[in-house]
């Protein structure tokens, strides 16, 4: 029986969603519109059709039921806001959908059972012991940041700190040394498709920067088919020549979305990491006080302010949840910053405690799209703030930090800092 929701409760609803998205004050503080959906409507069918879920379980079980997943849209949530898309956006889109030619989606954007199998290949190359054996790599690239923090007394914390995700993943790949910075302009500009309501420019700017990578990684496959090294993209090529069903073109999209995927947003939990202890300068002097907490604190930071705010499956069939129809195609969107703040969850939410310890944060997701990096990504924020409280006594704030306004993809542009070295 489908459920009935009150027109005008329905454009409070759609308001609060215009304001979280579209306004500064919004995307400058979300938990104050998250709060008043959960508060008011935690299952919410907005006039687009989407339903906007807030709280942790409802969050986690949508992960993890399979009526729903990714569909044939190009990204969680595209149209989801309850207002008429720019027609030029839109026409763009749909062109770039039509037009995907060569390249093949990655296993983000892909449901069962191509997801099954290119995610079991995957994992056969990304093992928990790569992953392991990184941790040496980690903490040497690590040093490499803290040392440029204490060379110059300070600085921007987002350049030089956040400069760890694009080279653990460079060195992973095994992408040479010298082209990792050229990464990162590059995956900035790609992630921007992963937003709400980005502009006809960083669309066509995403674009531009995917394909700059897949010509960049259609060379490397060639090179190291030719000579292979112990190196994740020589790992996959090995999977692709034993026969195994995965494709040229599926290995580079896999290596796309590794750095798609594993930089902004882990640049993002060492940015709001940092963003959460200024705004807590006692949860600060307790970790700097006693580094065994580090473990738990970057937990805390995931959860408090997560790197990834915004997530979303697409009906595969028609469907109906708490109540309410969802004709196949249509979204739910899983409002990941929500649920990591709900009462029902975390015992006084809003509150930043380095010492919490009430289960794991929404922000890798839940289900089969579970991050295939979350080892990793939990690994190089501990690394990161175990070098900070080791090398510096103290690290301030030293101008205003300033949002990059993203929704997605959540996180600082800058953060200028002061160091004192021990
Ligand atoms: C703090 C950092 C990170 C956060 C918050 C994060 C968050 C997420 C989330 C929420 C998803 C699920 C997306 C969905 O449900 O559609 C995801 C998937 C994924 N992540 Fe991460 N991620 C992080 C770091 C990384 C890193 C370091 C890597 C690898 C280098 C990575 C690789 C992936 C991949 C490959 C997927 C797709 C998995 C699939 O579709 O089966 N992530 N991540």
């Amino acid at each position: 029986m489908a459920n009935e929701i009150k027109a005008e409760n329905q454009s409070k609803g759609d308001e609060y969603l215009l304001n979280l998205f579209l306004t500064e004050e919004g995307i400058a503080n979300p938990a104050v519109w998250y709060k008043r959906l959960r508060d008011e409507s935690p299952i919410f069918k907005s006039s687009s059709g989407a339903i906007f879920l807030s709280r942790y379980d409802d969050c986690r079980t949508i992960f993890r039921d399979n009526r729903l997943g990714k569909g044939d849209r190009d990204g969680p949530g595209g149209t989801a806001l309850p207002r008429e898309e720019d027609p030029e956006v839109k026409a763009y889109r749909e062109e770039i959908n039509a037009n995907s030619g060569d390249s093949s989606p990655a296993m983000l954007f892909l449901d069962p059972p191509d997801h099954t199998r290119l995610r079991g290949l995957v994992s056969r190359a990304f093992t928990p012991k790569r992953v392991e054996s990184m941790r040496e790599s980690i903490k040497e690239l690590t040093e490499d940041c803290l040392d440029n923090l204490a060379d110059n007394g300070g600085g921007d914390a987002m350049e030089i700190l956040g400069l760890l995700p694009v080279n653990v993943i460079g060195e992973l790949v095994g992408v040479p040394r010298s082209d990792w910075e050229y990464f990162r302009p590059l995956v900035t500009a790609g992630v921007v498709s992963l937003e709400q309501a980005p502009s006809l420019e960083e669309l066509k700017a995403s674009t531009a920067a995917f394909m700059e990578m897949g010509e960049y990684f259609t060379q490397l496959f060639d090179e190291r088919k030719a000579v292979p090294q112990d190196d994740l993209i020589s790992a996959l090529i090995a999977v692709e020549e034993s026969g195994d069903r995965i494709s040229e073109a599926e290995v580079v999209s896999t290596i796309i979305l590794l750095f798609a995927a594993g930089m902004e947003t882990t640049q993002n939990l060492i940015g709001n990491g940092l963003g959460a202890l200024f705004a807590y300068p006692d949860q600060m002097t307790r970790l700097w006080n006693d580094g065994t907490l580090v473990e738990s604190a970057v937990e805390e930071m995931l959860r408090w302010d997560s790197p990834v705010q915004i997530d979303g499956r697409t009906a595969l069939e028609d469907a109906e949840i708490a109540g309410f129809d969802l004709p196949k195609g249509s979204l739910v969107v899983t409002l990941i910053g929500a649920a990591n703040r709900d009462p029902l969850k975390f015992t006084e939410p809003d509150e930043f405690r380095v010492e919490r310890n009430e289960g794991p944060p929404m922000s890798f997701a839940s289900g089969i799209h579970y991050c295939l990096g979350a080892n990793l990504a939990r690994t190089e924020g501990q690394e990161m703030f175990a070098g900070l409280i080791r090398r510096f006594k103290n690290i301030e704030q030293a101008g205003e930090l300033k949002q990059r306004g993203r929704m997605t993809l959540r996180g600082y542009e800058t953060i200028p800092v002061n160091v004192t070295t021990r």
